[in-house]
C-alpha cells in the first residue's frame, strides 16, 4: 500500500519504519528541516534502541522516503497517518495546532482520483476525529477554484479514523511489532477492512521476523479491537491515565510503608501477584514523568471539565506524583541537614531509561529544586546529556562523562534514571571519592545489601 505518515518523531518515525518493513510504500513527511536533513542523511536525530539501524535498512530498501513535500506524499498515499506532537498547553488542555495545520493541509492536497483514509496517530481529545474531519473539509475547500455552474468537479472524498499508538520509548520497535492490541476507532465498513488489512501481518504475525525485534516467546495473534471514534479516543487516554494512577497508587503505600515500616517492595510484590491486579507500573520511586502521562491525564481532565464532570481519581494522580518527585529531597535532608553548600550527583536525566527523552522527566523537577536550595547539581545520562544542554540551557548543573566522574566530590548521588549499567557500578570505588557516602535510590532499583557492604548509607522509597 502506499502510505503517508505526517510527522517523524518518535511514533511517526517507528510507524514509518515498521510499515516500510511490512513491504509498503512510505513516505514519512517532516516540516523540520534539521529533523529532516538528518534522517536524509540516514541519521535518527533522537536517541532510541535500534531505530537507526532499523531506519537505515528500510530506507536502503526503497520502501521508506522522508520528504516535507506533504502535497504529493498525500496524492500519492490511500492512507494517510497523522503523527505530529500534540503538547500540553500551559492550562493543561492539549496544543493541537500542529494537528489542524496538517488537517487543512490534507485537505488542500486532496484529489478526487480514489478515496483515502485519514488515520489520526497523534494522541487528541475525545471528538478529535470529527473535528479533523471538519478541518479536511475546510482545506478541500478552500484548494477548489469556484466552479463554472455547468463544470463542477468532483470531491475528493475521505474518511477518518482514530489508530491510537500505545508504543513506549525505549522499546518501541518491539511494542510495534508484538503490541498488545491494535485498535481502530471507526464506523466505516471499507476504512476498518482497509486497516485491517493494513495490519494483517501484525495480527497474524506472518512476517519475517527482524534480528533487531525478536519475537517474545508464546506471543501468537494480536486482537484487532474495532471501536467507535470517541471510544478509540478515549482508550488510549484511559490507558495512560490508569498506568500512572497505578503507579502514584504505588507511591502512596509507599509513604505508608515508611510510617509503619513496611517495605513497598514487599507490598506490592504480594498485590501484583493477583492476576486482577498486576505486577506491572507498580513500582514506587520518584514518580512518573515523560511526553505522555503528563499531557494526557491533564487532557483527560480537560475534557471531562467541559462536560463539568469531577476526575477525583485522576486529580490525586497527579497531585501525588508531584509531591513524589520532591520525596528524594526530603531524604536529603533528612540525611545531610543543610543542603546550602552541598553537592548532589544525579545518575540519569531522562525521564526513564534507553530513551534520551527529557520530557517532563523528574531529574529536571529534582534539578532545580537542588539548585533553589542552594546545593550543587552534576549529573551524568548515558545519552541525554548533550540534550538537556541543549534544551535546558538555564539549568546550572555540572554534567559529566561518567559515574566515577558524577560520584567524586559529592555529598550524596540520588539514582534518577534505572539505566542498566547503573546496576552494575564499582559502589566501593565511587564511595572513596564521595565526601559523604550516601545513596538515594529513587527507583529502588539498587541492591541495598551491595551499597551498604561498600560503606554508603542507603535510602530507598518506601522500604
Ligand atoms: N512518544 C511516545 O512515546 C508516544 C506514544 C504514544 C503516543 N504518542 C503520541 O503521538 C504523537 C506524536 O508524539 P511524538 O513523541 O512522536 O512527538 P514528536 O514531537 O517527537 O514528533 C512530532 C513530529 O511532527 C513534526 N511535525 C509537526 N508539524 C508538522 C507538519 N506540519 N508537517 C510535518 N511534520 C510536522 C515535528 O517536527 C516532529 O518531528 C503525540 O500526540 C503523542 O502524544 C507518543
Amino acid at each position: 500500500m502506499d502510505i503517508c505518515v505526517i510527522g517523524a518523531g518518535y511514533v511517526g518515525l517507528v510507524t514509518s519504519a515498521c510499515l516500510a518493513y511490512l513491504g509498503n510504500h512510505v513516505t514519512a513527511v517532516e516540516a523540520n528541516p534539521e529533523r529532516l536533513g538528518s534522517l536524509q542523511k540516514g541519521l535518527v536525530p533522537f536517541f532510541e534502541p535500534g531505530l537507526q539501524e532499523f531506519v537505515q535498512q528500510t530506507s536502503e530498501s526503497g520502501f521508506l522516503l522522508f520528504s516535507d513535500d506533504l502535497d504529493q506524499a498525500v496524492k500519492r498515499a490511500q492512507i494517510i497517518f497523522i503523527a505530529v506532537g500534540t503538547p500540553s498547553l500551559p492550562n493543561g488542555e492539549p496544543d493541537l495546532s500542529q494537528v489542524m495545520v496538517v488537517a487543512r493541509s490534507i485537505g488542500s492536497a486532496l484529489d478526487a482520483k480514489h478515496r483515502r483514509i485519514i488515520v489520526n496517530k497523534s494522541t487528541v481529545p475525545v471528538g478529535s476525529g470529527n473535528w479533523v474531519e471538519m478541518l479536511v473539509s475546510q482545506g478541500v475547500q478552500n484548494s477548489q477554484p469556484v466552479p463554472a455552474r455547468s463544470a463542477r468537479p468532483e470531491a475528493p472524498s475521505f474518511v477518518v479514523v482514530s489508530n491510537p499508538e500505545f508504543l513506549r520509548e525505549g522499546s518501541a520497535i518491539a511494542d510495534s511489532f508484538y503490541p498488545d492490541r491494535i485498535v481502530v476507532g471507526s464506523t466505516d465498513e471499507q476504512a476498518i477492512a482497509v486497516m485491517k488489512n493494513l495490519y494483517k501481518p501484525i495480527v497474524n504475525q506472518s512476517f519475517d521476523v527482524p534480528s533487531l525485534a525478536p519475537r517474545p516467546k508464546d506471543f501468537s495473534a494480536v486482537p484487532f479491537v474495532v471501536t467507535d471514534l470517541a471510544s478509540a479516543e478515549l482508550i488510549k487516554y484511559s490507558a495512560n491515565a490508569f498506568l500512572a494512577m497505578k503507579i502514584s497508587f504505588a507511591n502512596e503505600i509507599a509513604g505508608l510503608c515508611e510510617k509503619v515500616g513496611a517495605d513497598v517492595s514487599q507490598v506490592t510484590q504480594g498485590i501484583g501477584l493477583d492476576y486482577r491486579i498486576g505486577k506491572a507500573f507498580l513500582n514506587a520511586g520518584v514518580g512518573w514523568g515523560g511526553s505522555c502521562f503528563g499531557k494526557d491525564v491533564s487532557a483527560l481532565m480537560q475534557v471531562a471539565k467541559e462536560y463539568n464532570y469531577p476526575t477525583s481519581l485522576l486529580e490525586a494522580t497527579v497531585a501525588v506524583n508531584e509531591r513524589q518527585r520532591l520525596v528524594v529531597i526530603k531524604k536529603l535532608q533528612d540525611e545531610l541537614k543543610i543542603l546550602k553548600g552541598r553537592t548532589v550527583g544525579l545518575m540519569g536525566l531522562s525521564f526513564k531509561p534507553n530513551t534520551d527523552d527529557l520530557r517532563d522527566a523528574p531529574a529536571l523537577t529534582i534539578a532545580y529544586q537542588l539548585l533553589k536550595m542552594g546545593a550543587s547539581v552534576k549529573a551524568y545520562d548515558p545519552v541525554s546529556n548533550e540534550r538537556c544542554k541543549i534544551l535546558h540551557p538555564t539549568l546550572d548543573i555540572q554534567y559529566c562523562d561518567s559515574s566515577e566522574d558524577l560520584a567524586s566530590d559529592t555529598d550524596a548521588l540520588v539514582l534518577v534514571t534505572e539505566w542498566e549499567q547503573f546496576k552494575r557500578l564499582d559502589w566501593k570505588k565511587l564511595a572513596k571519592s564521595m565526601r559523604w557516602p550516601l545513596l538515594i535510590d529513587g527507583r529502588n532499583a539498587l541492591s541495598e545489601e551491595d551499597i551498604t557492604l561498600a560503606g554508603m548509607t542507603y535510602r530507598g522509597v518506601g522500604r
